[in-house]
């Protein structure tokens, strides 16, 4: 069985877009194994959209020239103990405009499976225009439609005999969590494309409320891939990159991990900062995210800008998370927990799994917490 735990790994999109190519690739590979995540959990390299080239007069699909061998590529990818990520949609068209596999999907299947791709990443986009042209005004009959081209994808995956992981990629329109799993996918994004903003990350944050009981071993709700080490070009100053602060990306990668959400690195992994990397590679956390259990944290409560979430793990374990969303970014935030509220009785022992230190949560300390930072603490045996 795939995907018993969040798929971990790489995607080229959050960084690379419509750039990447075939050494980038390779060498975002070659950096999973030299900077110790691939030890760490990271798998998945996932190449997502522009490697399409044009079809043959057979339908066979070909690489564009960025591409050039992906054969080779995927021989070299498993060379190092790792598996490929490849890219499309149920459309004619791509998001950015590549060819797609509209009436093509048992040839794509087929394509990649000689390939040797571990991983499909299924993207919407053009199909939706599809959907619109087939069932005018009819919302429930474009709903079946998109269901349908979904599923048909899965079949064909199926038929292959390989074991590919399927992502479904519709923006988490029409619950999509109700009917994915049902029809084999492995995980579906719940929301629109992340960015690398604060604003990006919280907001997707806020619409994971009442998923948590659609995720499990083996289909996964997907929040969109990590922008852990990423950042926007500034408006006013367009060679200079705000990056999301230390703390912002500690909040984001705690937050993927309580949410049992794939954990996609996004970022350039051949020019890493240590913290960064440190921050991807905390084993802790990561052991939040892939708890075989899979039970995706919920919010246990908020008050004012902070919001108290909790999630159950192996063992009887809770792992708690306290996140100050707080918009002053430069201020602290003094903030006393109620254990009641967690369901919780006095004071609870535990690890915080950014400083490594032991620490006992309780009623009356108030907990520092900078903005946009979070405490995110693991209690071994919760009374
Ligand atoms: C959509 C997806 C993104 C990315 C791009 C590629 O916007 O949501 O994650 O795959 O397409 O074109």
């Amino acid at each position: 069985m795939i995907a018993q735990t969040p798929p971990m790994g790489w995607n080229s999109w959050n960084y690379f877009h419509g750039n990447v190519t075939e050494q980038d690739v390779r060498a975002a590979a070659d950096a999973l194994v030299s900077t110790g995540m691939k030890d760490a959990g990271y798998v998945y390299v996932n190449i997502d959209d522009t490697w399409e080239g044009t079809r043959n007069a057979d339908g066979v699909l070909s690489t564009n020239s960025k591409f050039p061998d992906m054969k080779g590529l995927a021989d070299y990818v498993h060379s190092k103990g790792l598996k490929l990520g490849i890219y499309s949609g149920p459309g004619p068209k791509t998001c950015a405009g590549y060819e797609a596999s509209y009436g093509h999907e048992q040839q794509d299947a087929d394509l990649y499976a000689s390939w040797g791709i571990d991983y499909l990443k299924y993207d919407l986009c053009s199909y939706h225009e599809i959907m619109q042209e087939q069932a005018p005004n009819d919302g429930a009959a474009q709903m079946r439609l998109m269901i349908d081209a979904y599923a048909k994808m899965d079949k064909a995956l199926k038929s292959t005999g390989r074991p590919i992981v399927f992502s479904l990629c519709q923006y988490g329109w029409d619950a999509v969590w109700e009917w994915a799993p049902s029809l084999g996918g492995n995980l579906w994004r719940t929301t629109g494309d992340i960015r690398p903003t604060w604003e990006s990350i919280y907001d997707i944050i806020e619409q994971q409320g009442g998923l948590a009981k659609y995720a499990g071993p083996g289909h996964w709700n997907d929040p969109d891939m990590l922008e852990v080490g990423n950042g926007i070009r500034d408006p006013r100053d367009p060679g200079r990159i705000r990056y999301l602060s230390l703390a912002e990306d500690r909040s984001h990668f705690s937050m993927w991990a309580m949410l049992a959400a794939p954990l996609l690195a996004g970022n350039d992994l051949t020019h890493m900062q240590p913290d960064v990397l440190s921050i991807l590679t905390n084993r802790d956390v990561i052991a939040i995210d892939q708890d075989r259990l899979g039970h995706e944290a919920t919010r246990a409560y908020a008050d004012g800008e902070v919001e108290v979430w909790t999630r159950h793990l192996e063992g009887g374990a809770l792992a708690v998370a306290v996140l100050n969303a707080g918009s002053d970014r430069y201020s602290s935030h003094p903030f006393h927990l109620s254990l009641t509220k967690l369901g919780l009785h006095g004071p609870q022992a535990g690890k915080d799994l950014w400083t490594g230190k032991e620490v006992t949560l309780t009623d009356d300390e108030p907990i520092e917490l900078a903005s946009h930072d979070i405490l995110l603490v693991r209690i071994p045996s919760p009374k």
